[in-house]
């Protein structure tokens, strides 16, 4: 028999095993990628006529599970492998973790560095706009050339809402001119123990006042003056729930001591104390609350049905998303697949993805394929999601919002209000002889590490996480310049860093010691006794030398313990962290503008008094050194 006819008898076994390889290929293929739910030429979803709701019904009936599951992945701009992910996996949201930026880190790089991520997820099969965020914790702080307003803390010691309302203002516009349209702010917490490294990014640890001022807040970011029915740039206050209330040396960090450590929770403090300002935040609008980095008793926030789902969502009606922090998620136990699951269930709808959004993608689609996680809840974060960004306007291009100007960065009408804003905030806890305010006919010597270092008065989350050092901010005025210009042709201002002015000349009339604490973001920023550095102490020495009097100026994230000190300081104010506008601390020193600010929160005497409770009474049941709201006036 011939090769050729043996090769003939096989040849429709050949084919019939091909064909049968053709059909499993096809069959796998439609199995994997089922027919897309096809979508009209002009979808409801984009009727700017229909309400919110009915908008997101229509849009959801058009998602596949994996275009949902993307909305759910809020992923740090750093770890995006390549922009076509963005459109891809349909992303829900980017952020720029702090210190994100762009190559060209000014506000037109930011901009166009978010307008091509929002135009790449515009390409997407049903073109869902990403949510930017960004922490604009004291104004749009990431950029340099931005407005840097005092840190909360200052506001929480300003205590005007007004004042808040219009800072927050101000910011938005900031934001919106570079294309963010998410903030994460404003803070929540309420610390109780200032050797945490975040007090300075609260308001206070009064929960009516950080009811109040929040609101104020939210409502100033969220205000969208030419489209009231939109809201303008997505408030997120943070964090859900009980921070500022850890206890020291409980950090799941083993860098940290107190960030991310466990707060002791009691359903009658969860009643009383945390919950009130965040069912005002949810009746101010907020349409967005993350879930913070600390545990509630053993349990990771994040992981916490009760707290997200029957409370928040629950109870407190929130119908907005809740985000998780950082790399939260994935400090729940039990591996990455286990943790994603364990947060979605507890109530998590967006997921903060600083490193891997391609892992947390797959293991949600095969938790819903095994049913570990229901299409309920995935059709419900996902609906929430939608929510914000129909509430948002995003599908409605930029006529539905009002865009400003990039050159709104760091204006002349921002910049004032920031230097009011200052002014507003200080504190004045001491003034013997009224050596404040000063007069202008007069001899100066002005010293001290954060007298002219604009880096150090405007404190972390500025420019870079844990701040900048130095004077180089583009517009920004140090707290030496501003003295210099306020006090005018007729005084006679010397500035010495250390105070090494010589013995030998006459004393000044004044002697100004700004000195204080240097930038500290977060768990870095824990510590067990904070207290001017041993640099500091010898510069007032100094300059005790060379001045009839002194005033100590404090650039402080937070009180710090200065009982063996005080006493031989003739007037103490105190500045927290400015940011960009020196020249409103001038003005409230040369008596240009009056104090009015009050603590936002207790002065401990010594550190055995922490934890503080709210109602202002200390853990060994002494008094204080000043108690909250104290603050005198000229
Ligand atoms: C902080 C959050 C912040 C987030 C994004 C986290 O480390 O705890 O407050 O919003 O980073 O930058």
């Amino acid at each position: 028999m011939s090769t050729a006819h043996f090769r003939n008898k096989r040849l429709p076994y050949i084919f019939g095993g091909l064909l049968l390889v053709v059909i499993a290929t096809v069959t796998f293929f439609f199995l994997k990628h089922p027919p897309l739910p096809p979508i009209p030429d002009n979808p409801s979803y984009l009727n700017i006529s229909l309400s919110v709701h009915e908008r997101v019904k229509n849009l959801l009936s058009y998602m596949t599970l994996d275009e949902k599951i993307g909305q759910m992945a809020l992923v740090e701009k750093n770890s995006i492998r390549t922009i076509d992910d963005v459109s891809h996996y349909g992303l829900g949201g980017i952020l720029s973790g702090f210190g994100g930026k762009p190559e060209d880190n000014t506000p037109s790089g930011w901009k166009g560095m978010i307008d091509a991520f929002v135009s790449e997820s515009s390409t997407s099969r049903l073109g869902i706009p990403i949510l930017y965020g960004v922490d604009a914790n004291h104004g749009h702080s990431n950029v340099p050339g931005a407005t840097i307003f005092p840190h909360f803390i200052g506001l929480g010691a300003s205590s005007d809402t007004k004042l808040v309302e219009a800072i927050a203002n101000a910011t938005r516009e900031e934001l919106q001119a570079t294309g963010v349209n998410w903030s994460y702010s404003p803070t929540y917490d309420m610390p109780e123990d200032i050797r945490w490294g975040r007090v300075y990014e609260t308001f206070s640890d009064d929960p009516d006042l950080v009811s109040k001022l929040g609101a104020a807040y939210i409502t100033g970011l969220q205000e969208n003056l030419a489209h009231p029915r939109n809201i303008a740039i997505l408030a997120t206050p943070k964090h859900y729930i009980g921070g500022g209330s850890m206890l020291w040396n409980t950090s799941s960090n083993e860098n940290f001591k107190i960030d991310q450590g466990t707060t002791p929770g009691s359903e009658q403090k969860l009643r009383t104390i945390y919950l009130p300002p965040f069912q005002k935040a949810v009746d101010a609008g907020a349409l967005s609350i993350m879930v913070g980095l600390n545990s509630w008793n053993d349990t990771k926030l994040a992981a916490d049905p009760y707290l997200i789902t029957d409370v928040l969502k629950g109870e407190l009606g929130f119908k907005g998303f809740v985000v998780s922090d950082w790399y939260g998620v994935y400090e729940i136990p039990g591996g990455n697949y286990r943790a994603a699951v364990t947060a979605i269930n507890a109530g998590v709808d967006m997921v903060m993805l600083p490193f891997d959004y391609k892992g947390f993608i797959k293991d949600v689609r095969r938790a819903v394929q095994k049913g570990d996680i229901s299409e309920e809840r995935i059709d419900d974060a996902t609906r929430r999601i939608l929510v914000a960004k129909f509430s948002l306007g995003l599908f409605d291009g930029d006529g539905a919002r009002e865009v400003p100007d990039i050159s709104v960065l760091g204006s002349k009408e921002h910049r004032a209000f920031a230097r009011r804003a200052v002014a507003e905030s200080l504190v004045l806890l001491k003034n013997k002889n009224d050596v404040l305010p000063i007069r202008k006919d007069t001899t100066i010597r002005v010293a001290g590490s954060a007298a002219d270092n604009i880096g150090k008065q405007s404190g972390a989350w500025t420019v870079e996480w844990q701040g900048i050092d130095g004077n180089w901010l583009p517009g920004a005025t140090s707290i030496l310049s501003g003295i210099k210009e306020i006090a005018g042709k007729d005084a006679r201002v010397e500035f010495e860093e250390h105070a090494q002015f010589s013995i030998d000349t006459p004393k000044a009339d004044i002697g100004i010691a700004v000195v204080g604490e240097s930038p500290y973001a977060e768990g870095w920023g824990d510590n067990s006794k904070p207290s001017l550095s041993e640099d500091d102490l010898t510069t007032i020495k100094n300059l005790q030398k060379v001045s009839r009097a002194i005033v100590v100026v404090l650039v402080t994230g937070r009180p710090l313990i200065i009982t063996d000190e005080i006493d031989s300081w003739d007037a103490v104010v105190v500045a927290w962290l400015p940011g960009s506008e020196g020249t409103g601390v001038a003005d409230v020193l040369f008596g240009k503008k009056l104090f009015t600010g009050t603590l936002p929160l207790p002065w401990p005497s010594h550190i055995g008094q922490l934890p503080i409770a709210t109602t202002g009474k200390t853990n060994d049941k002494s008094d204080v050194l000043f108690p909250r709201y104290f603050g005198l006036g000229y």
